[in-house]
C-alpha cells in the first residue's frame, strides 16, 4: 500500500538497533552477539524468569562463549527509582562490557537505565526528560519476553519517582539498544493479562504513530526524540497494525496458539520501531494521570483510551483512519470508512477484554478536570496528533471514555 501524508515534505527518520534478529530460536545468537561486545557481562533478568530453561540456556551458552557474568534480578514493577540506583551501583562496580536485557519492558527499561547510569553516573533526575543523556553508554542486548513495549528497539525508559505524581520518562537517541533479539519462543508463559495489555499498548504505539502530527524537521537543529509521522516509521506502522489487528485476539484467547504469539512479537517489534521516531500522543498522556489514580496497568488505559482518542480527532484524521480501514479490511463495507475503522477498533479491544469506560477503572466524575489538565500538561505527548488543538480535545475525550460513550 502507498502511504501517503498529508504534508508535501514527506521526510523520514528512524534510529534503530544495528542488528535485530527476528525469529523462533533467535535466542541462540545472543551469546556470539555478545561476544562482539566483550566478555563482562552484566544481565538484567525478569525475577520470574531467571530459572527458565530459555535464560538457564542463554546463560551457559554465554559462558560457554567466553562470558562472565552478572546477574541481577530485582526488577521491581513500575521500576521505582531507588531500585534503578542499586541495580547501576551493582552494575557500576562490575564495570561491565555490555549490559543484557531478558525479560518484558520493565527488565529492559532497566537494562537501559542501568546502562546509562554506569557510563555516565550521576542520578536518573539528571536525565529527565528528551535529549538530556550526553553521550554514548554501555552497549546493550534487549531481548524482550513479552510482545508489546517495543523498548527493544525504542529511544525511552520509564520510571517511578516517589517524588512526582505520574511516572517519568528518559528519552534519548543513546538509550537505543545497539542489537534486539526478538524470539518469539520466550513469550511462552506470560499471564493473559500481560498479553493483553501488552499487546494492544503495541496496537496503541502503532496507530498512535500512525497519526502523529506531521511537521516538518528543523534538520540543521538538534532533533527532538520524537519527530511525528513520517514516511519509515509509516511503513512500519502499517505492517504492525495489519498483523496486530489480525492476531491480538487469537493470543490472548489461546496461549498456546504459537503462530499468533510470533505474530503479536513481530507486530510489537514493528510498532516499537514505529513509535520510536514518530512517537505516541493522547491516549498515552491521558494514560499517565489515570494510571497513577487507579493504578491499573499502562496498556489497560491506553488500550481502552485509544477509541475514544480517535473519534475526539475526527474529522482531522480522517485520511489515516481510511487507510487503516483499508488495513483491517473494512474499508469497502460501510459507508464511512474512518467511522468504520474506529469501531472495528472497539470490537478489537472490547474482544480482548479491556473495560469500556474509566468509571469501570474507579475513575469518579470529580476526577476528570484533574486528568484532563495533567494530561494537557503532558504537552510533548498530547501535542504530538495530527489534529488541531489537541488540548482542547482533551476534556471532550475524558468525558466520553468515563461514560463509555461510543458515538
Ligand atoms: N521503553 C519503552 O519504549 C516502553 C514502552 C511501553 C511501556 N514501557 C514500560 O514497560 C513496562 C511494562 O512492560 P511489560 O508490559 O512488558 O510488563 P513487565 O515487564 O512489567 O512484566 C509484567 C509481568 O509479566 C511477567 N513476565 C514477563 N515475561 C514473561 C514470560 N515470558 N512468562 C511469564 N511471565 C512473564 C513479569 O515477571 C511481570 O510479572 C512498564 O514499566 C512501562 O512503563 C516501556
Ligand atoms: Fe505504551
Amino acid at each position: 500500500m502507498t502511504h501517503t501524508l498529508t504534508h508535501s515534505d514527506g521526510f523520514g527518520l528512524l534510529r534503530l538497533p544495528t542488528r535485530i534478529h527476528f525469529g523462533n530460536g533467535a535466542a541462540s545468537q545472543i551469546a556470539p552477539l555478545a561476544r562482539e561486545l566483550g566478555r563482562r557481562v552484566f544481565v538484567c533478568c525478569d525475577p520470574f524468569l531467571a530459572d527458565t530453561p530459555q535464560f538457564e540456556r542463554t546463560c551457559a551458552e554465554l559462558r560457554s562463549a567466553g562470558a562472565v557474568l552478572q546477574i541481577w534480578t530485582e526488577v521491581e514493577p513500575e521500576l521505582p527509582v531507588d531500585s534503578v540506583h542499586r541495580a547501576a551501583d551493582a552494575a557500576s562496580v562490575w564495570a561491565p562490557d555490555l549490559v543484557i536485557g531478558f525479560g518484558g519492558g520493565s527488565a529492559l527499561d532497566l537494562t537501559k537505565l542501568v546502562a546509562l547510569l554506569s557510563s555516565h553516573g550521576g542520578r536518573l533526575s539528571d536525565y529527565y526528560g528528551e535529549n538530556a543523556v550526553p553521550g554514548p553508554i554501555t552497549p546493550m542486548i534487549a531481548v524482550p519476553t513479552t510482545a508489546g513495549t517495543g523498548s527493544e528497539v525504542t529511544p525511552v525508559a520509564v520510571v517511578t519517582d516517589p517524588g512526582r505524581d505520574l511516572k517519568v520518562g528518559i528519552s534519548s537517541p543513546h538509550l537505543i539498544p545497539r542489537f534486539a533479539v526478538v524470539d518469539p519462543t520466550l513469550t511462552r508463559g506470560a499471564p493473559t493479562a500481560v498479553t493483553a495489555y501488552a499487546g494492544v499498548d503495541a496496537f496503541v504505539h502503532a496507530i498512535e504513530s500512525y497519526t502523529a502530527e506531521v511537521r516538518a524537521p528543523e534538520w540543521t537543529e538538534q532533533l527532538p526524540v520524537f519527530v511525528g509521522q513520517n514516511r519509515l516509521a509509516g511503513l512500519l506502522a502499517e505492517e504492525a497494525i495489519t498483523v496486530i489487528a489480525a492476531n491480538l485476539v487469537r493470543a490472548v484467547a489461546d496461549p498456546d496458539d504459537e503462530a499468533a504469539r510470533t505474530e503479536m512479537a513481530y507486530g510489537s517489534l514493528l510498532a516499537g520501531m514505529a513509535f520510536g521516531s514518530a512517537g505516541t500522543h493522547l491516549s498515552h498522556a491521558i494514560q499517565y494521570p489515570i494510571g497513577a489514580l487507579t493504578k491499573t496497568p499502562h496498556g489497560l488505559g491506553t488500550g481502552l483510551l485509544l477509541p475514544y482518542v480517535l473519534r475526539g480527532c475526527r474529522p482531522d484524521i480522517d485520511p489515516a483512519l481510511r487507510r487503516i480501514g483499508t488495513l483491517l479490511g473494512v474499508a469497502e463495507t460501510g459507508s464511512d470508512p474512518a467511522l468504520d475503522a474506529i469501531r472495528r477498533i472497539e470490537q478489537i479491544v472490547a474482544d480482548i477484554g479491556i473495560p469500556a469506560s474509566l468509571a469501570e477503572l474507579g475513575v469518579r466524575a470529580e476526577d476528570l478536570p484533574d486528568i484532563s489538565a495533567r494530561a494537557a500538561g503532558i504537552s510533548r505527548l498530547a501535542g504530538n496528533v495530527a489534529a488541531a488543538k489537541p488540548i482542547e480535545r482533551i476534556p471532550g475525550i475524558v468525558t466520553a471514555a468515563w461514560r463509555g460513550d461510543h458515538t
